[in-house]
């Protein structure tokens, strides 16, 4: 069976990126646009259920090219909520591999997030709102932990520096989580290198005051990530992908594309990424943010994708475009332009499971449907341009 997302007629679609198969590492996605990483706040003790069965099941139908599934905890005190999915333990290897195989079903290439949540762990699912979990609800408020004893906000706990010897264990941690996912047939391998979380609150100086080799020059800052990227790659098959989101910015200077000694910017993301690359990370997700609490800065349009350009062009690595793409023509735009190589949306998935479909009418490609909803098409393909009533199904 051929996946949704695929242009009927590969001739005919070869002007547009968007429908052009993508290789990364190992991996072909048979289109360049993929369901961004979203928690979701429905597991239970790390472990994923029917609910992530169904809503990634959803989605996969619909043509993405790859899903990453939600940031996952590599430790228990490394998930953003009680609620969130883990891979710290052998046990939710299996749950996991059921969303894999339903994902893999469709024809998508499933990939997942994993990450260490430091001095933002133990909080509400944001429906909830914002306060921190505590012990009695399943948190665990006197156990966060960052590179300095600097709480995120005024109502958030204050984080225990860790030890050389945690970061030690975290890196480990990071690597058996990896290990996991391999194991549950997981394709994509994303680190959660960015939004305030563990690593990047180690890469900016506004959040990082230690003054061991961990802390201070650009180099001991990022020391933590590129031994994560290590300990990973010394585990994770080169026949599949490996690709790190990072803030390209934490904003602590308003000129997002300006310099912030100190904080984080995107001249030491450049920086950065080439060190990736060096290490064979083969995609940097590029997005920004939520490493400082109330810095201002524009979120509009496409308001990232000037990173993923910057980043691409001057570290010579591939790069994925996030952030506020909601119109095929768009994404298709950036890819024309040379600006990113692969496009992650979000929330316009939430809304639109059928965004990849609608993406290829706006772009008059005529891509496959899933088989089973064949019997819709013919309206949907012709809706903007003749009316046509649909024919009783025989
Ligand atoms: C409900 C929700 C959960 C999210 N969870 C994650 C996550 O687990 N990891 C991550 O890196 N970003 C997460 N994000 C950020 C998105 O991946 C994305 O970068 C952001 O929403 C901007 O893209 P959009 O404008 O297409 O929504 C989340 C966003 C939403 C709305």
């Amino acid at each position: 069976m051929k996946p949704a997302g695929l242009p009927v007629e590969p001739k005919d679609a070869e002007h547009v990126k968007l429908f052009k198969p993508y290789k990364s590492g190992g991996i072909t996605f048979h289109n360049r646009v993929g369901v961004s990483p979203m928690c979701m706040y429905a597991a239970e003790d790390g472990m994923m259920n029917d609910f992530h069965v169904m809503h990634y099941g959803s989605l996969a139908l619909k043509g993405p090219g790859l899903i990453i599934m939600e940031a996952s905890g590599v430790v228990p005190e490394g998930r953003i909520t009680p609620q969130c999915a883990g891979l710290w333990k052998d046990e939710q290897i299996a749950p996991l591999k059921r969303v894999v195989d339903m994902i893999k079903s469709q024809g998508s290439i499933p990939g997942i997030q994993i990450g260490h949540a430091g001095r933002k762990a133990s909080c509400s699912p944001p429906f909830k709102g914002d306060y921190v979990e505590t012990k009695e609800a399943g948190g665990w408020p006197n156990d966060t932990v960052a590179p300095s004893e600097i709480p995120f906000a005024d109502h958030y706990p204050k984080p225990h520096a860790m030890t050389k010897e945690e970061i030690k264990k975290t890196v480990q941690a990071f690597a058996d989580a990896a290990v996991r996912a391999d194991k549950a047939g997981i394709e994509v391998l994303e680190i959660h290198a960015a939004h305030g979380y563990l690593i990047s609150t180690f890469y900016s100086a506004a959040s990082n005051k230690r003054t061991d080799e961990y802390g201070g020059s650009f180099e001991n800052r990022i020391r933590f990530l590129l031994e994560t990227i290590e300990a990973i790659r010394a585990v994770w098959p080169r026949s599949k992908s490996l690709w790190v989101r990072i803030s390209c910015s934490d904003y602590t200077n308003p000129d997002s594309l300006g310099e912030s000694p100190e904080g984080w910017d995107i001249y030491q993301s450049v920086k950065l990424a080439k060190e990736l690359k060096k290490l064979g990370v083969d995609v940097i997700d590029c997005s920004s943010g939520g490493i400082i609490n109330n810095v201002k800065y524009p979120v509009e349009k496409m308001y990232q994708v000037k990173f993923a350009e910057k980043i691409k062009r001057e570290a010579g690595i591939d790069t994925a475009a996030v952030g506020m793409i909601v119109e095929g023509e768009d994404a298709e735009d950036i890819l024309q332009k040379g600006k990113a190589d692969f496009i992650l949306v979000a929330r316009e998935f939430l809304r639109n499971s059928a965004f990849v479909l609608d993406a290829a009418q706006s772009l008059n490609v005529d891509i496959t449907w899933p088989q089973q909803y064949s019997w819709a098409v013919k309206k949907a393909r012709r809706r903007n341009t003749e009316k046509v009533t649909d024919k009783p199904a025989e």
